[in-house]
């Protein structure tokens, strides 16, 4: 039975158990993402390239016109109650801010919603890097979409969940994982620009890649105010780059030959940040065809670069982080691995052959617990399944 099908039904019991059974509950569902490569891209128009996972968040949702919410998260084990027109945020819990921003904003574009009941569950790890407040938000979209025969286009879903984090989370995030959660689909990556807003489906042979996603355990404490930090910073960087008579409306439009001309002008850990998104953007492209040409190698051999930058130069890596990419280049197979997500703690991806990804996974995870004394959890990503809504799950 796939995760979604038993997480939906263990949903809809709790549901029942709590709510009652009068009425008919809706059912949205949403996988996380892993990064493949391009951090920090959405935040200066650059490139990503995300791919949807086989973990995700399930929210069961009944709508009702008394403008009351009552709210449970089964990770958490934990009720919220509250009168959706007159939400205190600071009152309640973190899961239940995005419940209730997306139905605010749902409203404000059309959605007939007073208030709800609704469960939470998930498989995704929370706050590990791989999107559990973009799942929530986007499962959330879903089970309303169906709860209130109501319909949003997948970019409007997206955009109006990223306005969710920075209204109700307070977390200036780019669009990213949004959209990765929204459009992602079986076997494939997306491709982002970030300036456009055009996706498009990468297909990521599984004959020929696994990956694996190794969580190094340290909660991403500093992860809300270093974020917002490292976005006001390309701000800046953007403004003193303008400022040496380089008109640029982002980092997107700087090239490298401008960044040598002006690097030693602006503040040192500014030009860093500068030297990340200029590089990183580059092997955005170059990793999507390594990918495409079936050149894993090359992919992988991005990844890691792309580590060593997050790490020496947009400075958000840590070190468990850095033990598990150095860890898992020492072994036969595997091809690379790189932080994922805004770092700060959280998760590792790591490329392996597909024969090798077992032995990778133990030596990962041994050599991680002799250095550290415990063992890091380790997801292979199988095939994900796409966001959906209906009265059950799944629907295809
Ligand atoms: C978080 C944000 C995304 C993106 C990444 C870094 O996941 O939510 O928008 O900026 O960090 O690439």
């Amino acid at each position: 039975m796939s995760n979604v099908v038993s997480l939906s039904s263990d949903a809809a019991a709790a549901f029942r158990e709590r709510f009652g059974e009068s009425g008919s509950a809706h059912v949205g569902w949403s996988p996380g993402r892993v990064n493949l490569i391009g951090e920090y891209m959405d935040l200066n128009n650059g490139f990503a390239m995300p791919m949807a996972i086989d973990l995700g968040v399930c929210v069961v949702l009944r709508t009702n016109t008394t403008g009351d919410v009552r709210g449970y998260s089964m990770a958490f084990d934990e009720a919220a109650e509250f009168r959706l027109d007159d939400v205190a945020l600071e009152r309640i819990p973190g899961w239940a801010r995005y419940l209730a921003g997306v139905a605010l904003l749902s409203r404000e574009r059309g959605c007939d919603v007073g208030g709800f009941d609704a469960v939470v569950h998930g498989d995704l790890p929370i706050g590990g890097g791989v999107s559990s407040s973009a799942a929530l938000s986007i499962a959330m979209t879903m089970a309303l979409e169906s709860a209130a025969s109501w319909s949003i286009d997948a970019l409007s879903a997206a955009k109006m969940c990223q306005e969710v984090e920075h209204r109700f989370a307070g977390v200036m995030c780019g669009i990213m994982d949004q959209l990765a959660c929204r459009t992602g689909q079986p076997e494939h990556a997306v491709l982002i620009d970030c300036a456009s807003l055009e996706t498009s489906a990468v297909p990521v042979k599984s004959e020929l890649a696994s990956f694996l996603i190794v969580d190094s355990g340290v909660p991403r404490s500093l992860h809300q105010s270093e974020y917002n930090a490292r976005r006001t910073e390309c701000l800046a960087a953007v403004e003193a780059i303008n400022a040496l008579g380089h008109p640029i409306a982002d980092l997107r439009g700087l090239t490298a030959a401008m960044l040598a001309e002006v690097g030693s002008s602006i503040e040192p850990h500014l030009a860093r940040r500068c030297r990340h998104v200029v590089t990183e953007n580059e092997r955005v492209l170059s990793a999507h065809a390594a990918l495409t040409h079936d050149r894993l190698s090359d992919f992988g051999g991005l990844m890691n670069a792309s580590h060593a930058s997050l790490r020496d130069d947009f400075e958000v890596s840590i070190e468990e982080l850095d033990s598990i990419v150095s860890l898992a280049n020492e072994i036969d197979g595997v091809l690379g691995a790189r932080l994922t997500g805004a770092g700060f703690g959280g998760n590792a991806i790591v490329l392996a052959r597909p024969d090798a990804a077992v032995g990778a996974r133990e030596a990962i995870v041994g050599g991680f617990a002799a250095r550290y004394g415990r063992e890091p959890r380790v997801h292979r990503i199988g095939s994900t399944t796409p966001a959906q809504g209906g009265p059950s799950l799944p629907l295809r």
